[in-house]
């Protein structure tokens, strides 16, 4: 998987992606995060990339040639139109469906804002995807672009572990993860749950799936609403 980055900040992506576990798979040829400084295709001598906003208003609007210009510098690499995804807070929220469908793409191309944005026609003349990582405004859209790559990454082949894969099962199910536990077995006079020291697998799994539902249900519902899960547990005096 190659992941291209266009921004005028790549020093914030690559302190991020070559880090702990997306930094071991870029060393070791899993996936590739690119980046390219957009100011790379400035038209000015200046080197600058925005301009005012025509109709007035606060700040500054990044001119669209040097964004169409890096985004097509991309496409003559790879010789293939790929999907360009704008990180931005006007689109829907990022989530696990997603994530694992932009995973298929050999090629992404990820388009970070600043300023007052980007000016609309080059947005709609190459954008593929609008994508927010939640409902609040960031400076740039850089951070957002991060946090895409580090879950795209996770279905990337090679890029986890058998067994740090194996731990992500229950966010592709619509629940939050069960409650861990490790050594002291007592901690500030509280005791790990007895049936995880009981060798009893299927009660161990049995007992984890009900957690992982009790805790859906007390700190998201919202993911719960037609869900099969909540007829699975019963929830005795929890409920
Ligand atoms: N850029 C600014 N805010 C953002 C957000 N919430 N998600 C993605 N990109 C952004």
């Amino acid at each position: 998987m190659r992941f291209h980055v266009l921004t005028l900040f790549p020093e914030m992506i690559e302190g991020i992606v070559n880090t702990s576990i997306t930094g071991r798979a870029i060393k070791n040829g899993y996936m590739s995060v690119e980046t390219v400084n957009i100011r790379d295709y400035s038209t000015k001598k200046t080197m600058r990339v925005d301009d005012y906003p025509y109709g007035g208003g606060a700040g500054m609007v990044m001119e669209p040639e040097p964004v169409y210009q890096a985004v097509s510098a991309i496409e003559d690499k790879i010789g293939k139109k790929p999907r360009v995804v704008y990180l931005t807070p006007q689109a829907e929220v990022l989530n696990q469906t997603k994530v694992e469908e932009l995973a298929a793409e050999e090629d992404l191309v990820l388009l970070c804002g600043h300023y007052e944005g980007i000016d609309d026609r080059v947005l709609q003349e190459v954008v593929t995807d609008y994508v927010s990582i939640g409902d609040y405004v960031l400076t740039g859209g850089e951070l957002g672009a991060a946090v895409l790559i580090d879950a795209v990454s996770r279905f990337v082949p090679g890029v986890l572990s058998n067994e740090e894969s194996s731990q992500f099962e229950s966010m592709q199910d619509n629940l939050l993860e069960y409650p861990q536990y490790t050594r002291p077995e007592e901690w500030h006079g509280t005791k790990v749950p007895p049936v995880l020291l009981s060798g009893d697998h299927t009660k161990i799994d049995t007992w984890r799936y009900e957690q992982s539902v009790i805790r859906t249900r007390e700190r998201r519902p919202d993911l719960l609403r037609n869900s099969y899960h909540v007829l699975c547990v019963t929830y005795g005096d929890e409920g």
